[in-house]
């Protein structure tokens, strides 16, 4: 029997990796659209149609990672091209998915958890229906990149926003450099360190992409994160334990703001309290296999390099 085929667009990254693992593990047949054509990858420039547009024909899955990094200076060059590479490859799936004869019954669109305003501590946590949406630039990023979403013309494919928190796993994104400025002593409160963060482990974010694939039930937004956001404090206090350093650094903003300028990155990336709960995943039954950030880090910090 043919084996179903998943599309990931922006696959070669963090995410896509560790889904490219799971779901080839799980019988699919992975097909990753890249600008840098390779091995088990189709060529695509993310903004328009082209040979590759009919790989989703018949495709059982289409997942959309495409994006810019965040992670720089938030100066209007980059603005432009975080904001285009999530607005143009969400904009050209639509179009392609639309001319399939046979289109794939469901499209997933990565989105992101920061879509929420930043959430004071004692507020309660963002949900789908009552989460509080922002207006700086990265919560304007996160509208947009969901605007292209929905206005696709794609009526017989069941479409689901997700909207992520920072993922945490052993080889990319936040936890390695997080890490290592534990084992430096910067295990330390970020600002007052009273805001919250919202994470998720890596492999309950390839669960939740199952779980949804799954049913068919099931469309819409929903919040890929955790059910046990943390403070600040807390996540850094808990690093700090695996790592305690001889001496401690405190990280005032006034510092941190001075550290992102020369590391060429914002503050915004540690300092937006993010306060988001699942209860669209939970209410549809979902089971967290790392719920709680404790759980999580005793599993990937031993898999740190
Ligand atoms: N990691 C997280 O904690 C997290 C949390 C929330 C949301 N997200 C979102 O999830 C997506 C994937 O995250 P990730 O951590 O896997 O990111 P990543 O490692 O940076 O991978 C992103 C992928 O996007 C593609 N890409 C980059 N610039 C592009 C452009 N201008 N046009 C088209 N494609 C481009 C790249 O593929 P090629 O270079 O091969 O073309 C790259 O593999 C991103 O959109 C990110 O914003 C991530």
């Amino acid at each position: 029997m043919e084996r179903p085929k998943m599309i990931l667009a922006g696959g070669t990254g963090f995410l896509g990796q560790h889904l490219t693992r799971y779901f080839t593990l799980l019988g699919y047949r992975v097909v990753v659209l890249s600008r840098r054509a390779g091995a088990g990858q189709v060529a695509w420039n993310g903004r328009t149609l082209g040979a590759w547009a009919a790989e989703l024909e018949g495709a059982a899955v289409v997942l959309n990672l495409a994006g810019r990094t965040v992670d720089c200076r938030y100066t209007a060059v980059n603005r432009y091209a975080i904001t285009r590479s999530r607005t143009e490859s969400t904009r050209v799936l639509g179009q392609a998915i639309a001319a399939c004869q046979t289109p794939p019954p469901v499209w997933l669109n990565l989105s992101t958890a920061t879509i929420y305003t930043d959430t004071p501590a004692d507020e309660p946590a963002n949900t789908e229906a009552d989460g509080r949406i922002g207006r700086n630039f990265s919560e304007m990023v996160a509208q947009r990149w969901e605007a292209e979403f929905w206005v696709a013309a794609t009526p017989c494919t069941r479409r689901l926003a997700l909207r992520t928190a920072i993922v945490l796993g052993p080889d990319g994104g936040a936890l390695p450099v997080m890490a290592r400025l534990a084992r430096f002593g910067l295990g330390t409160p970020q600002g007052t360190g009273r805001q919250w963060i919202s994470w998720l482990h890596v492999l309950d974010f390839c669960r939740a992409v199952e779980f949804l694939l799954a049913r068919p039930d099931l469309d819409g937004t929903f919040n890929l994160c955790a059910p046990q956001p943390l403070p600040n404090h807390g996540f850094n206090g808990l690093l700090d334990h695996y790592y305690r350093p001889r001496f401690h650094l405190p990280q005032p903003r006034w510092l941190l703001e001075i550290g992102a300028f020369l590391l060429g990155t914002e503050t915004e990336l540690v300092l937006k309290s993010r306060k988001v709960v699942p209860a669209r995943l939970v209410q549809a039954g979902f089971r967290f296999q790392f719920p709680s950030c404790e759980q999580a880090l005793a599993d990937l910090v031993p898999q740190l390099p």
